[in-house]
């Protein structure tokens, strides 16, 4: 480590066997890979999301493994519903000591052809529902006295490509929630760390869900056509990504590690690194 620079990588919970977590969109996906590395290594877990079906299936899978999990319905961008699940928890478990802020949805669009609609959906998940995570849960983990909050952003949370201007803009507000909620809590102490998680391709259904649960889907648009098109490309780019078993394991081990960063392709960071020296040599915008 440099001479005066402070980045501790010390402050990890070092054992989570019996220890609570909650995570949203947790039915699905990447969050549902944490749910099943958090129920091996003996956590509780109380699983939200807004998909029911989905959350019968996750608890019919732990309970069947011998896992301790509870479900809960919860739209991450209402606050009432995210202090709901906090209750929830709390009646259920008694304490709380990890939150993984994982709900997300995207959808391709040219930034000038994404509507209003969309715009605001996709912050009010993809960054209200982090902030109001940390807002009803930051108390009562603190309360336990040890934990830790992972908030998922992206590659697209650290370099804007195009087409994902919502997204993009959601996901750097992501980055820069946790890395100030970490500086913060150390800086007065705290028993709870922050992490955060930035994945590149991972196999799953986001693509899909989203247009599903899209508010503007039903509306005709002059750029359905485009938008649906480049939906359909991710979505197969997607399904030669990583597992997402295999993400929820980096992020228990990061949890226990103490680490800020979760890459799960690092080597992708390096257009941030191409960005940096652009910005510093000709001051241009790289292309992605
Ligand atoms: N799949 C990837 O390649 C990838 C890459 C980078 C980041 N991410 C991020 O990972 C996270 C998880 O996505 P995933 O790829 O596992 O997708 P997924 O669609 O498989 O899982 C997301 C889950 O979130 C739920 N959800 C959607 N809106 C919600 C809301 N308002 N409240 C509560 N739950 C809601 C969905 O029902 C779904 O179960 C997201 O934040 C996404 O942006 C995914």
């Amino acid at each position: 480590m440099d001479e005066g620079t402070e980045h501790s990588t010390d402050r990890g919970m070092s054992d989570v066997d019996g220890r609570v977590a909650v995570v949203t969109g947790g039915a699905s996906g990447i969050g549902l890979g944490m749910v099943r590395a958090f129920a091996g290594a003996g956590m509780q877990v109380m699983v939200a999301d807004l998909d029911t079906e989905a959350l019968a299936a996750v608890a019919d899978e732990l309970t069947a493994a011998g896992a301790d999990v509870a479900t809960a319905v919860c739209d991450v961008a209402e606050l009432e519903q995210v202090e709901a699940l906090a209750s929830a928890t709390i009646d259920r478990f008694g304490s709380v000591n990890v939150l993984c802020n994982n709900a997300g949805v995207g959808i391709p669009t040219r930034t000038n052809d994404l509507k209003l609609e969309d715009w605001r959906w996709i912050i009010d998940v993809d960054l209200w529902g982090p902030i109001h995570g940390v807002k009803v849960f930051l108390p009562l983990i603190e309360e336990a006295g040890e934990g830790h909050i992972n908030t998922t952003s992206s590659m697209a949370g650290l370099v804007a490509s195009g087409m994902m201007g919502a997204y993009n803009v959601a996901k750097h507000g992501v980055v820069a929630l946790m890395a100030t909620l970490e500086r913060d809590l150390r800086g007065r102490r705290s028993p709870v760390t922050a992490s955060v998680l930035c994945p590149g391709p991972i196999n799953t259904n986001i693509s899909r869900n989203s247009v599903t649960y899209r508010p503007t889907r039903a509306k005709p648009s002059a750029d359905g056509a485009t938008s649906g098109k480049a939906a359909a490309t991710i979505q197969a780019s997607l399904e030669r990504g990583m597992d997402p078993d295999e993400v929820g394991r980096l992020v228990l081990q990061a949890i226990t590690d103490g680490d800020f960063w979760i890459l799960t392709h690092p080597r992708w960071a390096k257009s941030l690194d191409r960005q940096i020296e652009a910005m510093n040599d000709d001051r241009s915008l790289t292309d992605l």
